[in-house]
């Protein structure tokens, strides 16, 4: 029976791959978008819509961190420190912060790795302190809000709750001081204390420049039904196993380790993001967060993501029609995933993929140097500009903020 089932997925992937391939040919001339709905945001122009206010703070808070580990360039949290570099040269910029709409505060919170390359959150919180003292105390702006007119880039795997372990994450909140703060954070889950109603999701830092270097013609067929590469079990830090991405990577392995329309592996080949672009459908399963750099991936290559992450809120989800290019799979269904994806019918994938190819989806995914219009730092700016005029409500009863709330260990000067 499930040799049967199988070689019928087997005809439909062959049939699927001869389309698609000669669908993909005509690519460069046939992409569609979704007109009149949220897929046009992606091009609005945000200049003329904001203003922004670059708080100038002691170099210790970014460049002496980043000289200290340039790693933190490449690495997926890089997002920090990219838009940094582009508010200072942005037209949306303002010198004058009586004028601006918006307060921005550059500090580098995820710049501090261990030698192989993992970062560690535990001077986050006290960093963060330190550099709001200090804008509260130089500026009367902070303080006339308590840091609502204020947004901070907080990539790390749950934001502004600095810690790389759920449960963890969860026990310690969101750093109280930036309770009325906006976060732009890679972390994105419903009903999560980690996130909170007006933080703008993004996605995490990719290179841009690699994933250009690896593009392969558009008319290669997808020959590759499913694919990923990944840890199933991350044994080193999940001694019990299962805890890590709430068990749905082993089951994905479990099931289909030795389902030929699977190819799924932990080793990291050389031609990953060629192999990406050979794939109809790019697996996007939560690890330690629900998030991944997979999910960037998947866009730039014209994989369709598969989305196994419940609750998750994905990057500009006001402006990018996830739904409509990717495929939603709950983690209590993986067990069917073989199922799900072959029923899927030919001409959804298709237009999934002709969304897909449409340009400014994968513009809206990627921090490119210099910034390009549309690309993820307008994004932000189109989610920040989305939210003015602010509701005069912000600038009532200061004081409200507790300066001592929170765990004593983050009270330290840094
Ligand atoms: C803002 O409030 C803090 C805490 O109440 C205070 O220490 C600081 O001096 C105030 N800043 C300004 C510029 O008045
Ligand atoms: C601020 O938080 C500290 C620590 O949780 C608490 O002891 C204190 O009572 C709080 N202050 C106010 C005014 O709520």
């Amino acid at each position: 029976m499930r040799h049967r089932a199988w070689a019928f997925s087997l005809a439909l992937f062959c049939l699927l791959s001869l389309r698609t391939g000669a669908r993909e040919f005509e690519r460069s001339r046939r992409t569609e978008r979704i007109s009149g709905s949220a897929g046009d945001v992606l091009e609005d122009d945000p200049v003329g819509r904001l203003k922004v206010f670059v708080y100038e703070l002691p170099s210790k808070y970014n460049k002496k961190i980043l000289q200290k580990d340039p790693r933190c360039l490449t690495h997926m949290f890089a997002a920090e420190i990219f838009m940094h570099r582009f508010l200072m040269s942005s037209p949306v910029r303002t010198l004058n912060p009586e004028e601006a709409d918006w307060f921005y505060t550059p500090v580098y919170t995820t710049c501090d790795l261990t030698p192989n390359g993992l970062p560690l959150p535990f001077k986050s919180p006290r960093m963060m302190r330190s550099a709001i003292q200090l804008i509260s105390s130089n500026w009367p702006y902070w303080n006339r809000t308590e840091g609502a007119d204020h947004f901070f880039i907080v990539p790390h795997d749950f934001g502004a709750c600095f810690h790389y372990q759920e449960e963890k994450a969860i026990e310690r909140g969101i750093l109280p001081l930036l309770q009325r703060a906006t976060l732009v954070q890679t972390f994105g889950q419903r009903n999560h204390v980690c996130l909170k109603d007006n933080s703008i999701t993004i996605p995490p830092y990719a290179p841009p420049q690699k994933m250009q270097a690896h593009l392969i013609p558009p008319d290669i067929p997808r020959s590759i039904f499913v694919y990923f590469r990944g840890l199933f079990y991350d044994v080193g830090n999940d001694p019990e196993g299962g805890y890590y991405a709430r068990g749905a990577r082993a089951s994905v392995w479990e099931n289909f380790k030795d389902n030929p329309l699977f190819d799924i592996s932990t080793e990291h080949p050389t031609t990953y993001y060629e192999d990406m672009q050979r794939a109809i459908f790019c697996l996007c399963p939560l690890g330690w967060a629900p998030w991944s750099p997979r999910l960037v991936e998947a866009v730039i290559f014209g994989c369709i993501p598969v989305i196994i992450a419940d609750d998750i809120v994905l990057p500009f989800a006001d402006a990018i029609p996830w739904e409509e290019i990717g495929v939603f799979v709950a983690e209590k269904d993986v067990p069917s995933l073989d199922t799900i994806l072959t029923s899927i019918p030919a001409e959804v994938i298709l237009r999934k993929q002709r969304l897909l190819a449409n340009p400014s989806m994968k513009q809206a995914m990627l921090f490119p140097q210099p910034a390009q219009p549309g690309d993820a730092f307008h994004q932000v700016l189109n989610g920040l500009a989305r939210k003015l005029p602010h509701d005069e409500i912000i600038y009532l009863k200061p004081g409200q903020l507790n300066w001592t709330a929170g765990p004593v260990g983050d009270l330290k000067p840094w």
